[in-house]
């Protein structure tokens, strides 16, 4: 195992980020099925309690059917009171009475109730009279009356009786505390059932994932926490394939900047000692002019050239090695002005090459236009070493050629110049730092910083794939956003 890296900001493990909060998916899932499982109880409690309510009735009342025929087949006060009695509390009613088409007859009664709390008809009650009778019952106090009115025997019109709610209270109380037990042992059961699917499916495999993550986020170059995928096709599966493949290629990357990291710091600090030695040796080769001998004299300009190309190759490696660039500070920028002032610093003393500048005058840039001066003077100054160094095509001038016009919301520049193009080489690698060079002396900096500088501006630097028109060498084109209120089409 590779000792952490002190210099990486620490992971802060907490038990959430390992898959161990207090309430986890698991407890959570249980909680929920036990929730919904009761909420379904609730919806079915509620009609089946109404019906049990019902049914007892209906029993009470076919009990109280089959008394009143047996009262009115005895002609009155046949039947001895104590077996009235007998008859109307196995029944479980104060009174019987039969309704006729006229008559309305009390066939039987152990004593007359004092009031009457609530009425009841088993004849006419919907499913919600029978719900809201079935919760009248269920809340309210013990010792309540009931009447209750239902169909007859022999042809009368109704049946009606009078019996102590309490009874059936009780009985309600006593199936909704079984209903809820039940409800509750379904619950735990499916719960529970839920909890080990929803365990063996997902949650083991996520907390693996989770595990891996963590492990891994605090030891990125540890190859040995890659996860090993389960190889499930599924969701789980799928991530961890992902997570794999995307460990592995960290790994790899995390190796492979380290090793240029530790590279980078050497090749700087040799550059930094290369560059004094240079330095010194420039010092001694500016007293070889001073030699009497004329061969050592003749030598001199060239030694002390060949030191200052190399003192400036180490310059412009260490610069580009703490390159910071800041972030550009935008504004309207005047593009041909800038242009103008490029094409001045680019042009050399040999007043070999001519640079045209065609850009208009009222082209106006939103950009930071001391980066855009210095992608310009690059651009430039590699056209104007091409034709230098190789010179013009056969039949042309050296000439370079900035031109620029609006193409919607932005602002297109073009230099061409009628040098002998980009070599082949050289364009694969182009805009990469140190890759992209192709001349002897060039660094390969150039076109990378300026690409980059461009990029931050919003913009695109690309070397185009034909020729620059009428000239024949290379084209750049810079493509930047145009200042508000810009008009400008392309020349013809
Ligand atoms: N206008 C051009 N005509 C011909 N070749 C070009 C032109 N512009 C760029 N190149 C080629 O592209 C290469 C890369 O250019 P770049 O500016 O990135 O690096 P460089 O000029 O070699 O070094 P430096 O970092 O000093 O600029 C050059 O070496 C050159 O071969
Ligand atoms: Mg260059």
């Amino acid at each position: 195992m590779n000792a952490p890296n002190p210099q990486r900001e620490p992971i802060i493990v907490t038990e959430r980020s390992a898959g161990r909060t207090r309430f986890g998916l698991g407890e959570r899932l249980f909680a929920l099925v036990i929730a919904f499982v009761m909420l379904t109880e609730v919806v079915v409690y509620v009609p089946s309690i109404a019906n049990f309510h019902n049914t007892w009735l209906r029993n009470r009342l076919s009990a109280a059917n089959t008394a009143a025929l047996v009262f009115a087949a005895a002609p009155a006060d046949m039947v001895p009171a104590d077996l009235a009695d007998a008859i109307l509390t196995s029944v479980g009613a104060h009174t019987i009475v039969l309704k006729t088409a006229d008559t309305r007859r009390l066939l039987a009664a152990s004593e007359m109730p004092q009031r009457i709390d609530d009425t009841f008809d088993l004849r006419t009650a919907t499913a919600m009279d029978s719900i809201a009778a079935a919760v009248r019952t269920l809340f309210t106090t013990d010792g309540r009356i009931l009447n209750l009115v239902g169909d007859a025997p022999m042809g009368a019109r109704f049946l009606e009786i009078t019996l102590d709610e309490t009874p059936l209270r009780m009985a309600m109380i006593a199936y909704s505390i079984n209903i809820l037990l039940l409800s509750l042992i379904i619950s735990c059961v499916v719960a529970a059932l839920a909890f080990f699917a929803l365990h063996r499916m997902v949650l083991r495999p996520v907390r693996r994932l989770t595990s891996s993550i963590v492990a891994f986020g605090d030891e990125p170059e540890n190859a040995t926490l890659i996860i090993a995928p389960s190889g499930s096709q599924h969701e789980i599966g799928v991530a961890e394939n992902a997570l794999a493949t995307m460990q592995s290629s960290l790994v790899r990357e995390l190796n492979r900047s380290k090793h240029l990291a530790a590279l980078g710091l050497a090749v700087a600090k040799i550059n930094h000692d290369l560059r004094n030695i240079l330095a010194s040796a420039q010092l001694l080769s500016d007293r070889l002019a001073e030699l009497s001998d004329p061969m050592g004299r003749s030598l001199a300009p060239r030694l002390v050239a060949t030191l200052d190309r190399a003192i400036a190759y180490c310059q412009s490696t260490l610069n580009y090695g703490k390159a910071a660039e800041p972030a550009p500070q935008f504004t309207r920028v005047a593009l041909r002005p800038l242009t103008q002032e490029a094409a001045a610093t680019a042009i050399t003393s040999s007043g070999k090459v001519e640079i045209l500048n065609e850009v208009p005058d009222d082209l106006a840039i939103r950009a930071d236009a001391e980066q855009i001066f210095r992608v310009l003077l690059n651009i430039l100054r590699n056209a104007v070493d091409a034709l230098e160094t190789a010179g013009p095509r056969p039949d042309a001038g050296a000439v370079v050629r900035m031109r620029a016009w609006r193409e919607r919301d932005r602002v297109a520049i073009e230099i061409g110049d009628s040098g002998p193009g980009v070599p082949e080489r050289a364009r694969a690698r182009l805009f990469e730092a140190f890759q992209g060079s192709a001349r002897p002396g060039g660094v390969g900096l150039g076109l990378a910083i300026a690409a980059d500088l461009v990029r931050a501006n919003g913009g695109e630097l690309s070397l185009s794939d034909t020729p620059a028109a009428d000239l024949g060498g290379a084209l750049f084109r810079i493509a930047l956003p145009i200042a508000n209120g810009e008009r400008h089409s392309r020349p013809a």
